[in-house]
């Protein structure tokens, strides 16, 4: 995590700069206070010949202009009425991609607000993100330097406050990352379990429960998924209570909001088993189960006064002697029978009894769900957008307006009685798989039979998981999508 230092402006600055520049200000942006007039002069000179206009987005690189400063990094922000704080983070993630071999930067409290400066250190942070546990041959210097930002605020307090509250935030964003980028040899059930055990520590309650409570329990359906693996399945549950606004010691007032993920740590597709080109993918097939967990740790890691439960079911599905067959019919938890086509559609198995398990016995407010579920979706929306599906309206439209002021945008999908007759089975009361018309709907179909008309939204993330390209705060590899959607979802309309 990038070191963020939070000061008072003061003079004479060295080192790199960030010189967040607004439109129609760069007269005001080279007459900084922290620039001395002969290096202001030559920034000024300098943008105007690379033809700066400061258009959102936009950037330029000045090395060494005077005064002990190494680099001046000026980003555009664009016109100062349409200044947001996705913005200032998306231009915080630029300058970042840009200070690679610069150990440490000052952000010029300039053009920003103290709590947009905030927004821009929360954005260079998620941008500076790398996985790199399994690179041993690296030299240091090959290594990104960049590790510590100073934010020039004239009102620190304000800023350390807007800092404070996105900070954990990032750390929850960087958990996901680190569980999604993992490799399927080291990130098995058991051991996503313990790592979600390790999160007691925020405050979280945890609980895991294993083949044999699963088995006592009655999830037929998730460890028909499991059955061919030689890894145990686990089902997590994480609680934060914070609505009491004591953490650890708080018991649960009103109903909790719930959030449930897919955790399927390998999908080779099982009996019915995928193509070999690009299998490695199915690595990240845990990512619903792995944002589900980031934001409780988000949640918890800034004291979110709301009552919340994630729960994650954990599975790998591998083929073997002992694995699922097409043709076989299981009892799921929620009692209903399902007769299997594919076992490649074990994502929604393991959801209808987690999902059952969950309004049962926590009746919340209502739940979502995350899941890397259908090739469907990542041909309907590709990587732009995640697709959603909702039996209500008001969850619909707070999860778009979260989606919107966070750039981790959704589009509501539809249901509907006509794809769900595409279940109709012939032996049990239903079948998984509904055909290819429609594959993304159809397994939201499967899984609303599965939520007993409790207030409910499902996240197909399959698109929008793994990125195979940079963005502005996202670097290529696992995107983390969902968790800071859903921590805004919570602190805009669910706390208080
Ligand atoms: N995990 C996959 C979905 C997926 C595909 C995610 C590509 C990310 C990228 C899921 O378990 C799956 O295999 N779904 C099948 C369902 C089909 C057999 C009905 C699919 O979408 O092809
Ligand atoms: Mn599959
Ligand atoms: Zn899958």
């Amino acid at each position: 995590m990038l070191d963020v230092i939070i000061a008072k402006p003061a003079l004479p600055h060295s080192g790199a700069l960030i010189l967040p520049v607004l439109e129609d200000g760069l007269a005001a942006a080279a007459a900084w206070s922290g620039l001395d007039a002969a290096t202001a002069g030559t920034v000024a000179r300098a943008l105007d010949a690379a033809e700066f206009k400061a258009k959102k987005g936009q950037t330029v690189t000045i090395l060494a202009p005077g005064a002990g400063l190494s680099r001046v990094i000026a980003v555009g922000l664009g016109k100062e009425a349409d200044l947001t704080a996705q913005i200032a983070e998306e231009a915080g993630g630029a300058a970042a991609a840009l200070l690679g071999r610069e150990a440490a930067a000052t952000l010029a409290d300039h053009a920003l607000s103290a709590t947009l400066a905030a927004h821009a250190a929360f954005g260079a942070a998620l941008r500076c993100y790398r996985f790199d546990r399994y690179r041993t041959t690296e030299k240091p210097e090959e290594k990104p330097r960049f590790a510590s930002l100073t934010v020039l605020s004239a009102d620190t307090d304000a800023t350390a406050a807007a800092w404070a509250g996105l900070k954990p935030v990032a750390e929850g964003v960087f958990l996901t990352r680190d569980l999604v980028s993992e490799p399927p040899n080291v990130l098995t059930p058991a051991e996503m379990a313990e790592r979600c055990e390790a999160l007691t520590k925020l405050g979280l309650r945890v609980e895991v429960l294993g083949q044999k409570e699963l088995a006592k329990l009655g999830f037929g359906a998730m460890l028909g998924v499991s059955q061919g693996s030689a890894q145990e399945p686990r089902m997590v549950v994480m609680q934060w209570l914070g609505a009491g606004g004591k953490g650890k010691k708080a018991v649960a007032k009103a109903k909790p909001i719930a959030f449930v993920g897919k955790g399927v740590t390998f999908d080779s597709g099982g009996i019915s088993i995928k193509p070999a080109a690009g299998m490695e993918d199915m690595k990240w097939d845990m990512a619903g189960a792995g944002t589900v967990i980031g934001l409780m740790a988000a949640l918890a890691g800034r004291k979110a006064k709301v009552d919340v439960v994630g729960l994650v079911g954990l599975v790998e599905n591998m083929p073997s002697g002992t694995a699922q067959r097409p043709g076989d019919v299981v009892k799921t938890y929620s009692g209903q029978t399902v007769e299997i086509i594919n076992t490649d559609a074990e994502g929604r198995m393991v959801l209808a009894d987690v999902l059952w398990y969950c309004q049962e016995r926590f009746e919340p407010r209502f739940m979502v769900d995350l899941a890397t579920l259908t090739g469907a979706m990542v041909i309907t929306l590709g990587h732009e957008i995640g697709g959603f599906f909702s039996n209500d309206d008001e969850l619909a439209r707070n999860l778009h307006a979260a989606g919107e002021a966070t750039a981790e945008k959704l589009w509501r999908m539809p249901l509907g009685e006509a794809y769900d007759k595409q279940l109709k089975s012939d032996i049990a009361d239903m079948k998984h798989v509904g055909g290819r018309p429609a594959g993304a709907i159809t397994a939201a179909q499967f899984l609303q039979r599965f939520v007993n008309a409790k207030p409910w939204a499902h996240l197909d993330i399959a698109g929008m998981a793994w990125s195979s390209k940079d963005s502005a705060v996202v670097p290529k590899g696992a995107t983390a999508y969902g968790v800071r959607m859903l921590d805004r979802l919570v602190a805009d309309y669910y706390e208080g």
